[in-house]
Protein backbone atom coordinates (compact mmCIF):
# COMPACT_ATOMS: atom_id res chain seq x y z
CA UNK A 1 0.00 0.00 0.00
CA UNK A 2 1.03 3.57 -1.15
CA UNK A 3 1.57 5.80 2.28
CA UNK A 4 0.80 9.26 2.31
CA UNK A 5 4.16 10.38 2.52
CA UNK A 6 4.51 8.38 -0.60
CA UNK A 7 1.59 9.52 -2.37
CA UNK A 8 2.82 13.18 -1.91
CA UNK A 9 6.52 12.62 -2.59
CA UNK A 10 4.89 11.36 -5.88
CA UNK A 11 2.78 14.21 -6.39
CA UNK A 12 6.11 16.79 -5.29
CA UNK A 13 8.21 14.99 -7.76
CA UNK A 14 5.76 15.31 -10.58
CA UNK A 15 5.17 18.96 -10.11
CA UNK A 16 8.85 19.53 -10.16
CA UNK A 17 10.53 17.57 -12.75
CA UNK A 18 6.87 16.24 -14.62
CA UNK A 19 7.48 12.90 -14.82
CA UNK A 20 7.20 9.61 -12.47
CA UNK A 21 9.70 8.34 -9.95
CA UNK A 22 11.10 5.40 -8.47
CA UNK A 23 10.72 5.46 -4.33
CA UNK A 24 13.54 4.09 -2.36
CA UNK A 25 13.62 4.52 1.61
CA UNK A 26 15.96 4.22 4.39
CA UNK A 27 15.69 4.22 8.29
CA UNK A 28 16.67 6.34 10.94
CA UNK A 29 18.04 4.30 14.06
CA UNK A 30 18.13 3.70 17.77
CA UNK A 31 20.78 2.14 19.48
CA UNK A 32 20.25 0.06 22.73
CA UNK A 33 23.84 0.67 23.81
CA UNK A 34 27.21 1.21 22.65
CA UNK A 35 27.27 5.01 22.78
CA UNK A 36 30.06 6.85 21.86
CA UNK A 37 32.44 3.72 20.65
CA UNK A 38 31.88 3.24 16.68
CA UNK A 39 34.89 5.83 16.13
CA UNK A 40 36.87 3.73 18.32
CA UNK A 41 36.54 0.38 16.71
CA UNK A 42 34.51 -0.61 19.30
CA UNK A 43 30.99 -2.45 19.67
CA UNK A 44 27.31 -1.33 19.22
CA UNK A 45 23.89 -2.59 19.23
CA UNK A 46 21.74 -0.71 16.63
CA UNK A 47 18.59 -1.05 15.01
CA UNK A 48 16.31 0.56 12.43
CA UNK A 49 13.52 2.56 13.48
CA UNK A 50 10.39 2.23 10.80
CA UNK A 51 10.59 6.57 10.74
CA UNK A 52 12.53 6.61 7.49
CA UNK A 53 13.60 9.39 4.73
CA UNK A 54 12.16 8.41 1.16
CA UNK A 55 13.84 9.28 -2.35
CA UNK A 56 11.70 9.54 -5.10
CA UNK A 57 14.15 9.62 -8.20
CA UNK A 58 14.33 9.63 -12.24
CA UNK A 59 17.55 9.51 -14.26
CA UNK A 60 18.55 12.60 -16.82
CA UNK A 61 20.09 12.52 -19.94
CA UNK A 62 22.63 15.21 -18.57
CA UNK A 63 25.07 15.10 -15.90
CA UNK A 64 23.05 17.22 -13.59
CA UNK A 65 21.95 16.36 -10.19
CA UNK A 66 19.23 18.58 -8.85
CA UNK A 67 17.81 17.90 -5.74
CA UNK A 68 15.12 18.84 -3.63
CA UNK A 69 13.97 18.77 -0.15
CA UNK A 70 10.38 18.93 0.80
CA UNK A 71 11.16 20.19 4.26
CA UNK A 72 13.62 22.80 3.46
CA UNK A 73 11.25 23.58 0.21
CA UNK A 74 13.90 24.41 -1.94
CA UNK A 75 15.82 22.94 -5.40
CA UNK A 76 19.78 22.85 -5.76
CA UNK A 77 21.63 21.92 -8.78
CA UNK A 78 24.64 20.25 -9.44
CA UNK A 79 26.98 19.33 -12.00
CA UNK A 80 28.37 15.92 -11.21
CA UNK A 81 31.31 16.27 -13.32
CA UNK A 82 32.23 19.48 -11.19
CA UNK A 83 35.92 18.99 -10.52
CA UNK A 84 36.21 21.05 -7.70
CA UNK A 85 33.09 20.96 -5.75
CA UNK A 86 32.54 22.29 -2.15
CA UNK A 87 30.14 22.17 0.07
CA UNK A 88 27.35 24.78 0.42
CA UNK A 89 26.74 24.25 4.39
CA UNK A 90 23.29 23.21 3.74
CA UNK A 91 21.50 19.53 3.70
CA UNK A 92 22.26 19.23 0.64
CA UNK A 93 25.49 18.77 1.00
CA UNK A 94 24.85 15.43 2.63
CA UNK A 95 23.35 14.28 -0.94
CA UNK A 96 26.21 15.56 -3.28
CA UNK A 97 28.53 14.45 -0.85
CA UNK A 98 27.42 10.65 -1.20
CA UNK A 99 27.18 11.35 -5.15
CA UNK A 100 30.78 12.65 -5.39
CA UNK A 101 32.17 9.93 -3.16
CA UNK A 102 30.20 7.18 -4.64
CA UNK A 103 32.11 7.87 -7.77
CA UNK A 104 35.20 8.71 -6.71
CA UNK A 105 34.92 5.21 -5.58
CA UNK A 106 34.65 3.99 -9.01
CA UNK A 107 30.56 3.81 -9.64
CA UNK A 108 29.25 5.73 -13.07
CA UNK A 109 26.66 7.73 -11.76
CA UNK A 110 23.46 9.02 -14.27
CA UNK A 111 22.23 12.40 -13.63
CA UNK A 112 19.26 12.59 -11.97
CA UNK A 113 16.38 14.32 -10.41
CA UNK A 114 15.62 13.68 -6.82
CA UNK A 115 13.00 14.38 -4.13
CA UNK A 116 13.67 13.91 -0.66
CA UNK A 117 11.33 13.82 2.20
CA UNK A 118 10.51 11.83 5.56
CA UNK A 119 8.83 10.82 9.20
CA UNK A 120 12.05 11.00 10.83
CA UNK A 121 12.43 14.41 13.23
CA UNK A 122 15.49 16.08 12.42
CA UNK A 123 17.73 16.74 15.42
CA UNK A 124 16.42 14.15 17.50
CA UNK A 125 19.25 11.98 17.33
CA UNK A 126 17.56 9.06 15.74
CA UNK A 127 20.42 9.68 12.32
CA UNK A 128 17.84 11.41 9.94
CA UNK A 129 21.40 12.78 8.06
CA UNK A 130 22.17 9.09 7.36
CA UNK A 131 19.16 8.38 6.12
CA UNK A 132 19.53 10.93 3.91
CA UNK A 133 22.35 9.67 2.57
CA UNK A 134 21.61 5.79 2.33
CA UNK A 135 18.46 6.34 0.92
CA UNK A 136 20.30 9.03 -1.76
CA UNK A 137 22.90 6.63 -2.32
CA UNK A 138 21.32 3.85 -2.87
CA UNK A 139 18.20 5.41 -5.38
CA UNK A 140 21.75 7.11 -7.20
CA UNK A 141 23.24 3.50 -7.64
CA UNK A 142 20.04 1.51 -8.34
CA UNK A 143 19.11 3.61 -11.51
CA UNK A 144 22.37 4.11 -12.43
CA UNK A 145 22.15 0.01 -12.55
CA UNK A 146 25.37 -0.68 -10.02
CA UNK A 147 25.35 -3.71 -8.04
CA UNK A 148 24.45 -2.08 -4.24
CA UNK A 149 27.30 -3.74 -1.61
CA UNK A 150 25.42 -2.38 1.70
CA UNK A 151 28.37 -2.13 3.85
CA UNK A 152 30.11 -0.53 1.36
CA UNK A 153 27.49 2.09 0.73
CA UNK A 154 27.41 2.21 4.27
CA UNK A 155 31.16 3.36 4.22
CA UNK A 156 30.60 5.94 1.27
CA UNK A 157 27.60 7.59 3.17
CA UNK A 158 30.40 8.04 6.64
CA UNK A 159 33.02 9.22 4.38
CA UNK A 160 30.66 11.66 2.73
CA UNK A 161 29.51 13.09 6.12
CA UNK A 162 33.72 13.41 7.63
CA UNK A 163 34.83 14.65 4.24
CA UNK A 164 31.98 16.98 2.41
CA UNK A 165 30.10 18.09 5.57
CA UNK A 166 32.79 17.92 8.03
CA UNK A 167 31.07 15.88 11.03
CA UNK A 168 33.77 13.20 11.58
CA UNK A 169 31.02 10.81 12.40
CA UNK A 170 31.54 6.60 12.86
CA UNK A 171 29.91 4.21 10.84
CA UNK A 172 27.03 2.93 13.06
CA UNK A 173 24.50 5.09 11.58
CA UNK A 174 25.07 4.60 7.95
CA UNK A 175 25.73 0.86 8.55
CA UNK A 176 22.15 0.15 10.61
CA UNK A 177 20.43 2.32 7.51
CA UNK A 178 22.14 -0.10 5.16
CA UNK A 179 21.84 -3.35 6.97
CA UNK A 180 19.58 -3.69 9.63
CA UNK A 181 17.32 -6.70 9.91
CA UNK A 182 13.77 -6.29 10.95
CA UNK A 183 12.53 -7.49 13.97
CA UNK A 184 16.01 -7.66 15.48
CA UNK A 185 19.06 -5.18 16.79
CA UNK A 186 22.51 -6.34 15.38
CA UNK A 187 25.37 -5.97 17.78
CA UNK A 188 27.97 -4.65 15.21
CA UNK A 189 31.78 -4.25 15.01
CA UNK A 190 32.90 -1.69 14.37
CA UNK A 191 36.36 -2.54 13.30
CA UNK A 192 35.37 -5.72 11.29
CA UNK A 193 32.37 -4.36 10.40
CA UNK A 194 30.58 -7.75 10.56
CA UNK A 195 27.24 -8.18 12.79
CA UNK A 196 25.46 -10.43 14.51
CA UNK A 197 21.29 -10.52 15.18
CA UNK A 198 20.12 -9.63 18.69
CA UNK A 199 16.58 -10.47 19.48
CA UNK A 200 14.50 -8.39 21.00
CA UNK A 201 13.15 -10.20 24.00
CA UNK A 202 9.02 -10.24 23.59
CA UNK A 203 8.64 -9.19 27.01
CA UNK A 204 10.40 -5.86 26.58
CA UNK A 205 9.40 -2.89 24.79
CA UNK A 206 12.28 -0.39 23.51
CA UNK A 207 9.96 3.01 24.40
CA UNK A 208 11.69 6.62 22.82
CA UNK A 209 11.29 9.55 24.69
CA UNK A 210 12.06 13.05 22.65
CA UNK A 211 13.35 15.74 25.37
CA UNK A 212 12.47 18.24 21.84
CA UNK A 213 15.59 19.65 23.18
CA UNK A 214 17.88 20.35 20.28
CA UNK A 215 20.87 22.26 20.95
CA UNK A 216 23.46 23.70 18.51
CA UNK A 217 27.40 22.78 18.35
CA UNK A 218 27.07 19.40 18.16
CA UNK A 219 29.34 19.03 15.47
CA UNK A 220 31.90 20.91 17.16
CA UNK A 221 31.73 19.19 20.46
CA UNK A 222 31.40 15.71 18.61
CA UNK A 223 34.61 16.34 17.04
CA UNK A 224 36.71 17.55 19.60
CA UNK A 225 35.46 14.36 21.61
CA UNK A 226 36.86 12.04 18.47
CA UNK A 227 40.13 14.28 19.10
CA UNK A 228 40.42 13.50 22.43
CA UNK A 229 40.08 9.87 21.94
CA UNK A 230 42.64 10.21 18.82
CA UNK A 231 45.22 12.10 21.99
CA UNK A 232 44.61 8.76 24.49
CA UNK A 233 45.54 6.62 21.54
CA UNK A 234 48.48 8.61 21.20
CA UNK A 235 48.93 8.76 24.75
CA UNK A 236 48.67 4.43 25.41
CA UNK A 237 50.31 3.56 21.78
CA UNK A 238 53.73 4.30 22.73
CA UNK A 239 53.09 2.30 26.58
CA UNK A 240 51.19 -0.60 25.07
CA UNK A 241 52.06 -2.85 21.98
CA UNK A 242 49.36 -3.10 19.80
CA UNK A 243 47.13 -0.29 19.93
CA UNK A 244 45.29 1.96 17.18
CA UNK A 245 41.84 2.66 18.73
CA UNK A 246 40.60 2.49 22.17
CA UNK A 247 39.05 -1.11 21.65
CA UNK A 248 42.47 -2.43 21.73
CA UNK A 249 43.19 -0.75 25.45
CA UNK A 250 41.75 -2.93 28.82
CA UNK A 251 40.32 -1.43 31.43
CA UNK A 252 43.51 -1.94 33.93
CA UNK A 253 46.02 -0.77 31.07
CA UNK A 254 43.96 2.16 30.94
CA UNK A 255 44.25 2.86 34.69
CA UNK A 256 48.09 1.70 34.72
CA UNK A 257 48.78 4.86 32.12
CA UNK A 258 46.22 7.23 33.42
CA UNK A 259 48.73 9.66 34.34
CA UNK A 260 50.28 9.68 30.75
CA UNK A 261 47.42 11.91 29.37
CA UNK A 262 45.70 15.06 30.49
CA UNK A 263 42.45 13.83 33.21
CA UNK A 264 39.76 15.18 30.49
CA UNK A 265 41.01 12.89 27.72
CA UNK A 266 41.68 10.28 30.52
CA UNK A 267 38.02 10.52 31.24
CA UNK A 268 36.80 10.75 27.89
CA UNK A 269 38.69 7.07 27.32
CA UNK A 270 37.27 5.97 30.44
CA UNK A 271 33.97 6.25 29.04
CA UNK A 272 34.90 4.28 25.87
CA UNK A 273 36.98 1.44 27.03
CA UNK A 274 33.98 0.73 30.00
CA UNK A 275 31.26 1.27 27.08
CA UNK A 276 32.89 -1.67 24.99
CA UNK A 277 32.67 -3.81 27.68
CA UNK A 278 28.79 -2.94 28.63
CA UNK A 279 27.88 -3.64 25.07
CA UNK A 280 29.08 -7.14 25.08
CA UNK A 281 28.03 -7.99 28.34
CA UNK A 282 24.40 -6.01 27.47
CA UNK A 283 24.88 -8.61 23.98
CA UNK A 284 25.45 -11.65 26.41
CA UNK A 285 22.53 -10.60 28.78
CA UNK A 286 19.93 -10.10 26.18
CA UNK A 287 20.84 -13.91 24.70
CA UNK A 288 20.62 -15.14 27.99
CA UNK A 289 17.26 -13.38 28.61
CA UNK A 290 18.22 -11.14 31.49
CA UNK A 291 16.41 -8.02 30.61
CA UNK A 292 17.48 -6.66 34.59
CA UNK A 293 20.77 -7.09 33.77
CA UNK A 294 21.12 -5.48 30.26
CA UNK A 295 19.04 -2.48 31.74
CA UNK A 296 21.54 -1.97 34.64
CA UNK A 297 23.81 -1.70 31.77
CA UNK A 298 22.29 0.85 30.12
CA UNK A 299 21.86 2.92 33.29
CA UNK A 300 25.86 2.49 33.96
CA UNK A 301 25.78 3.97 29.92
CA UNK A 302 24.26 7.06 30.37
CA UNK A 303 26.17 8.21 33.69
CA UNK A 304 29.33 7.05 32.37
CA UNK A 305 27.90 9.66 29.03
CA UNK A 306 26.76 11.87 31.31
CA UNK A 307 30.06 12.32 33.87
CA UNK A 308 33.04 11.10 31.82
CA UNK A 309 32.44 12.02 28.17
CA UNK A 310 29.98 14.98 29.16
CA UNK A 311 27.56 14.37 25.79
CA UNK A 312 24.30 14.58 27.92
CA UNK A 313 22.29 17.83 28.80
CA UNK A 314 19.76 18.60 31.50
CA UNK A 315 16.78 18.06 29.69
CA UNK A 316 17.87 14.25 28.82
CA UNK A 317 19.48 14.47 32.69
CA UNK A 318 15.47 14.70 33.34
CA UNK A 319 14.58 12.46 31.44
CA UNK A 320 16.12 9.56 32.33
CA UNK A 321 15.94 10.42 36.15
CA UNK A 322 12.04 10.30 35.69
CA UNK A 323 12.25 7.34 33.99
CA UNK A 324 13.91 5.53 36.77
CA UNK A 325 11.20 6.47 38.98
CA UNK A 326 8.71 5.03 36.94
CA UNK A 327 7.09 1.05 37.75
CA UNK A 328 8.43 -1.42 34.71
CA UNK A 329 11.74 0.34 33.57
CA UNK A 330 14.69 -2.04 33.19
CA UNK A 331 17.08 1.08 32.21
CA UNK A 332 17.07 4.44 30.56
CA UNK A 333 20.36 6.28 28.58
CA UNK A 334 20.29 9.00 26.10
CA UNK A 335 20.63 7.70 23.17
CA UNK A 336 22.78 9.17 19.99
CA UNK A 337 25.89 12.07 19.81
CA UNK A 338 23.74 14.03 22.74
CA UNK A 339 23.09 17.01 23.83
CA UNK A 340 19.37 16.66 23.14
CA UNK A 341 17.32 14.40 21.06
CA UNK A 342 15.34 11.16 22.57
CA UNK A 343 16.27 8.63 25.52
CA UNK A 344 16.03 4.56 25.21
CA UNK A 345 14.08 3.04 27.93
CA UNK A 346 13.80 -0.61 28.19
CA UNK A 347 10.45 -1.53 29.20
CA UNK A 348 8.48 -4.43 30.49
CA UNK A 349 6.03 -5.05 27.65
CA UNK A 350 3.09 -5.38 29.99
CA UNK A 351 3.68 -2.07 31.56
CA UNK A 352 5.15 -0.13 28.23
CA UNK A 353 2.01 2.04 27.64
CA UNK A 354 1.24 3.37 31.03
CA UNK A 355 4.99 3.91 31.22
CA UNK A 356 4.43 6.09 27.86
CA UNK A 357 1.67 7.86 29.76
CA UNK A 358 3.24 8.71 33.22
CA UNK A 359 6.40 10.37 31.35
CA UNK A 360 5.00 12.35 29.14
CA UNK A 361 3.02 13.85 32.14
CA UNK A 362 5.89 14.17 34.40
CA UNK A 363 8.06 15.32 31.59
CA UNK A 364 5.32 17.79 30.74
CA UNK A 365 4.74 19.06 34.15
CA UNK A 366 8.10 19.70 35.12
CA UNK A 367 9.63 21.64 31.80
CA UNK A 368 6.25 22.89 29.93
CA UNK A 369 6.99 20.62 27.20
CA UNK A 370 5.05 17.82 25.54
CA UNK A 371 7.69 15.11 24.66
CA UNK A 372 7.36 12.46 21.85
CA UNK A 373 7.33 9.29 23.23
CA UNK A 374 7.04 6.25 20.94
CA UNK A 375 7.55 2.36 20.50
CA UNK A 376 10.08 1.18 18.79
CA UNK A 377 9.35 -1.58 16.47
CA UNK A 378 12.92 -2.67 14.47
CA UNK A 379 12.16 -2.53 10.47
CA UNK A 380 14.84 -3.36 7.70
CA UNK A 381 17.31 -1.33 6.03
CA UNK A 382 17.31 0.59 2.77
CA UNK A 383 15.61 -0.60 -0.22
CA UNK A 384 12.47 0.20 -2.78
CA UNK A 385 9.83 1.39 -0.80
CA UNK A 386 7.52 -0.71 -2.17
CA UNK A 387 8.80 -4.18 -0.40
C1 LIG B 1 26.24 10.01 16.05
C2 LIG B 1 27.25 9.50 15.02
C3 LIG B 1 27.55 8.02 15.22
C4 LIG B 1 27.88 7.71 16.67
C5 LIG B 1 26.89 8.34 17.62
C6 LIG B 1 27.31 8.20 19.07
O1 LIG B 1 24.99 9.42 15.83
O2 LIG B 1 26.77 9.71 13.71
O3 LIG B 1 28.56 7.61 14.35
O4 LIG B 1 29.20 8.08 16.97
O5 LIG B 1 26.69 9.73 17.36
O6 LIG B 1 27.33 6.87 19.44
Amino acid sequence: MVSKIERDLIAAFRQSFERAPRLFRAPGRINLIGEHVDYNDGFVMPAALDLSIWAAIAPRQDRRLRIRSLAMDEVVAFDLDDADPQPRGDWSDYVRGVAIFLQRAGYELSGADLVLDGNLPIGAGLSASAAFEVSAGFALLTISGAEVDRVELAKICQRAENQFVGMRCGVMDQYISCCAVAGSALLLDCRSLTSRKIAIDPDARLVLCDTMARHQLTNDAYNARREDCERAVAALSTRIAGVSALRDVTYAQLMRYADSMPERVFRRARHVVGEIDRTLRAAAALDAGDLEECGGLMNLSHDSLRDDYQVSCAELDLMVEFARGVPGLYGARMMGGGFGGCTINLVEATRAEAFAQSMAERYRAATGVTPAILTCVPGPGVGPADR
